[in-house]
This record gives structure tokens, C-alpha cells and sequence, in this order.
């Protein structure tokens, strides 16, 4: 990639003193970092280090460099404008288009790519206020990043962590190479796990957490598609900006498939789906048995949604099957992902390894990608969301 003016905007949150590694690693990767940092931002981290690491002036005196007309100047001059970290102020101010500062200025002043890291503790991220704004921004093609789940500013932990400085990275840089690539594509992406009910307390489930699902809908609301996410059982908030339908069984989540996969360009079956439920539902909660040492289940097959998705497709559709597999050999893993993939029909499947450590509760993933004849075209490594934006890469650019 070209060399970019880039744009960092700090606001003042503890996460600051990470902007520091977003500036550094910008440099690093040869582009010229000028940042605009709030006069809060400052309270957390130095201006020496932010002008040492960077290499430019920072901004931040509104009424500074008038002469030049900076605070129009430096928006103008922006390939890429990155906010880390966004606080719920900073977020409230972009929203509202306020020019109360330099950094409110240079947003306004912009036409390039703007992606925003919000952190702030869990109860500010879920404020109806934060995401109303939240959801103006990305209506406007903002690019949101994170936050994560995880250990906050105290001894608490929740959402509203900002996310890590390469994945910061990452996806601004990802935003200025695919700046809304997916605009006027209809994305459906499954995510979660299953659950078949035994009793009203009990169920057959999975571990699948999804994350990866959640990424996918989170890369593709970025690159501009209009996104709808089945979520099943999901442990992991979901992207604000998509149409989120909520299901709990393999049979709920069949009719929700087959309703939005009419319209959706791409369908994404990252949900982990029981092969199995149970063949009877106990209407009340199964007793321990006296006479009895087991307890036999007997279990009836679930319909292959994937299967039957992929042979009533329309013909530009594109559709996409994943593979969690324990297999550890790499060459083994590869052709249960081939004899899944033609007993299928998918157009492509994202094959996973998973284990007791492995993929479903974890921030990362690595997939292997191969296409209908089994051809393996790809593959991935790193945070869910950097794999999420690698598979949408991978099989538009196929096409
Ligand atoms: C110690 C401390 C930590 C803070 N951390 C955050 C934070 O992580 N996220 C946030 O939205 N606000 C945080 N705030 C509140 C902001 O500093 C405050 O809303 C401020 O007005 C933000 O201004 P700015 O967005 O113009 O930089 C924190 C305040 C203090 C005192």
C-alpha cells in the first residue's frame, strides 16, 4: 500500500497511552501520522511522546497554526482518519457534528475513510444514548472497531475494552483498501450455537461462542453491506448496525435461514448446528431414577440446512459453509474439510480447528479456505475480526 496521510485522533480515555503503539505501528509501516488530540487526551498521555513517536507536530490548540487554517488543512489532507480511543464524549461529539475542537473540525473537514476504537466501562458502551450514536455513525459508513470484552480500567471486566493496537491497524488500513466494497450487498451470517431442548431445563448444546460469526457481520457492516445475523445462544454482543433475529434450535434457525437467505447476497453458516436433537421433549424437568444406573437418549437427525441452502440457491449467490474440526493434522483436517464441502455444495467452507483450548471461546482463530472443487485458495491467522475480513476478501475475490 501507497503511503498514507493518516489522521489519529485521541480523546481522553484511559485507553490513550495505547494510541501510542497505533502511532508507532503507523509509522513503522511508512505512513505519515499526524495527531489531533483532544485537550483531555493529554491528561493521559504526553505530547512529547505523541511528537517523538509520530514525528509531526501534534494538533490540538484549535487557535493554533491559524494562519495556515490548520484545522481545516489537516482534515483536507487525510487519506485516512483513525479515532483511538473514542470516548462516549468524542463518539456524542462526531454524531453531532460538533467543531468545538481541532479534532471536531479536521472529522468535519474530511472526506477520507474515518475508523473509530471506542472504550469506556460496559454501562457507558450500552447507554441507549452511546448507541444511537454509535449506530448514526456507521450509518454514515464510520467504521467501528470493538470494542472488546475484557478486563477494564478497574478490577472489572466487561464490554467496552478498546480493541488491541494491530487490530486497530488493521482495519483502518483495511478501510482505506476495501472503502465500502461491499456497498449495496446484503450479507446473512449464522453465528452461535445450537441448543436441543431435553426438558424445559436442559439442553444438548456446543461451545461455539460466536465470535467468529459475530466478526464476520462486524467486517462486513464495515465494508459497507447491509447485514443480518441469526444469532443462536450468542455470548458475545452483537454489532450494532446489523438486523439481529435471535434463535435457539437447529429447526428456528432453519426457518430464519430460509427466510433472509432470498435476498442476501452472501450467506455466511458460521453457527455450529446439532446434527442431532432429541427424537422427545420432556414437557417437565426428566427425574433422577432410582431403578436405574443410565439414562438412554434417543436422538433423531436435524435437517442439513447447509445442504439444502446450497441446492436451491440462486446462481449469484454466494455461499459459504465452516468446518469446526478436532483433527489435528494439517493434510487430514483438509480433506474432511474436501469430503465436506462435496457432500455439501457450499461454494466455498472455512475449515477450523477446535479443541478443548482451541477456537470457539477464543479472541483468535486460524481457518483454511477452499473453494467447491476443493482447491484450498486461502487461508488465515490473528484476531476473529482480521480472519472475518480475510474470508470476505478471499471469496469476493474469487468471484
Ligand atoms: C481516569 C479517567 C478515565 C476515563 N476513561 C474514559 C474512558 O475510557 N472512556 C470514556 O468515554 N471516557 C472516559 N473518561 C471520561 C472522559 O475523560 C470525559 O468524558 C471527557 O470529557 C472526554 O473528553 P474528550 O472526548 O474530548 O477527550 C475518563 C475520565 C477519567 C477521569
Amino acid at each position: 500500500m501507497a503511503a498514507l496521510n493518516v489522521v489519529v485522533g485521541i480523546s481522553g480515555g484511559i485507553a490513550a497511552y495505547k494510541a501510542v503503539s497505533v502511532v508507532r505501528e503507523l509509522v513503522l509501516a511508512g505512513h505519515d501520522v499526524h495527531v489531533v488530540a483532544t485537550s483531555n487526551a493529554l491528561r493521559f498521555v504526553g505530547l512529547p511522546t505523541l511528537e517523538a513517536i509520530s514525528r509531526n507536530p501534534v494538533n490540538t490548540d484549535l487557535y493554533e497554526g491559524v494562519d495556515e487554517v490548520r484545522h481545516v488543512a489537516v482534515g483536507q489532507a487525510a487519506d485516512l482518519i483513525v479515532v483511538a480511543p473514542a470516548t462516549a464524549h468524542t463518539i456524542a461529539k462526531i454524531a453531532t457534528g460538533q467543531a468545538s475542537d481541532f479534532l471536531g473540525n479536521t472529522i468535519l473537514a474530511s472526506t477520507a475513510p474515518i475508523v473509530i476504537a471506542p472504550a469506556m466501562h460496559t454501562e457507558m458502551w450500552q447507554n441507549p444514548a452511546t448507541v444511537a450514536n454509535i449506530e448514526t455513525l456507521r450509518s454514515r459508513g464510520i467504521h467501528i472497531v470493538g470494542p472488546e470484552t475484557g478486563q477494564l480500567t478497574g478490577s472489572d471486566s466487561g464490554q467496552g475494552r478498546m480493541s488491541e493496537p494491530s487490530d486497530i491497524v488493521a482495519a483502518a488500513l483495511a478501510a482505506v483498501a476495501s472503502s465500502h466494497d461491499l456497498a449495496g450487498r446484503t450479507v446473512l451470517v449464522t453465528a452461535g450455537g445450537t441448543r436441543e431442548p431435553l426438558d424445559p431445563v436442559r439442553f444438548i448444546g456446543n461451545r461455539s461462542s460466536g465470535k467468529q460469526g459475530v466478526a464476520v457481520a462486524n467486517a462486513a457492516l464495515a465494508r459497507g453491506a447491509s447485514v443480518t445475523l441469526i444469532g443462536a445462544n450468542l455470548e458475545v454482543a452483537p454489532p450494532v448496525g446489523v438486523r439481529l433475529i435471535e434463535v435457539g434450535t437447529t429447526l428456528e434457525l432453519q426457518t430464519a435461514v430460509e427466510a433472509e437467505a432470498v435476498t442476501a447476497d452472501l450467506v455466511v453458516m458460521a453457527a455450529a448446528v446439532a446434527d442431532y436433537r432429541p427424537a422427545e421433549t420432556a414437557q417437565s424437568k426428566i427425574k433422577k431414577r432410582s431403578d436405574s444406573r443410565t439414562l438412554e437418549l434417543r436422538l433423531e437427525e436435524n435437517p442439513d440446512i447447509l445442504r439444502t441452502l446450497s441446492s436451491h440457491r440462486s446462481r449469484d449467490q454466494i455461499i459459504v459453509g465452516f468446518a469446526a474440526e478436532t483433527e489435528t493434522d494439517d493434510s487430514v483436517l483438509l480433506q474432511l474439510g474436501q469430503a465436506k464441502i462435496s457432500r455439501k455444495g457450499c461454494d466455498f467452507l472455512v475449515i477450523n480447528r477446535v479443541g478443548w483450548t482451541e477456537g470457539f471461546a477464543s479472541d483468535r482463530n486460524t481457518v483454511i479456505v477452499i473453494n467447491k472443487l476443493g482447491d484450498r485458495v486461502g487461508e488465515a491467522n490473528g484476531s476473529k475480526l482480521s480472519v472475518a475480513h480475510r474470508i470476505l476478501d478471499l471469496v469476493f475475490a474469487a468471484r
